[in-house]
């Protein structure tokens, strides 16, 4: 009995051990998500506006609630970087230079299914970010961070369907 506990609490002390100087992957993928969400925010900055057209008075303040959306994942996942050990980008030049998304000079003369095509496709690469996050998260153990990449994912996903329906399409998530 008592070499039970002993046993239970030594790996207990060896779980608690890891956690501060490890999670290599887990770090990086915070980090990369950082550079992206603010990237991502400064494109759905971009169609809200520049678009015109049919659709304008939804669309224009829906960027509104995706921006402040993911805004909250930028703090969390930056905020959760910083309590494993880590340092977030923070510079407009580090995001740029980080991010793997593209940003594109503002054209009014888009339509207003070109602004949400391209709204899908920054949150497809976000979707399968995310998961990426999930499954590094998971090899690593740590809990916490899988826990914030799914209840992005699920949003982020959801919000895919809903501009797929608005566009004539299946999710094909
Ligand atoms: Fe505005």
């Amino acid at each position: 009995m008592f070499e039970k506990m002993y046993q239970s609490a030594a790996e207990v002390a060896s779980f608690t051990q890891r956690q501060p100087e490890s999670l290599p992957a887990t770090k990086a993928i915070l980090n990369q998500a950082v550079a992206d969400l603010s990237v991502a925010h400064s494109i759905l900055h971009q169609v809200h506006w520049y678009m015109r057209g049919r659709g304008f008075l939804l669309w224009h303040p829906k960027m509104d609630g995706y921006m402040e959306e993911l805004d909250g994942y930028l703090d969390e996942m930056s905020e959760r970087l910083i309590t494993i050990g880590g340092a977030p980008y923070s510079t407009l030049k580090e995001f740029s230079d980080n991010s793997q998304l593209t940003e594109l000079p503002g054209d009014y003369s888009l339509t207003m299914e070109a602004h949400l095509s391209r709204v899908v496709e920054v949150f497809r690469y976000l979707a399968d970010l995310f998961q990426k996050g999930f499954d590094i998260s998971d090899q690593e153990g740590d809990s916490v961070t899988n826990d914030i990449f799914n209840v992005a994912k699920a949003s982020i996903e959801k919000h895919i369907w809903m501009l797929q329906a608005e566009l004539g399409q299946a999710p094909n998530l």
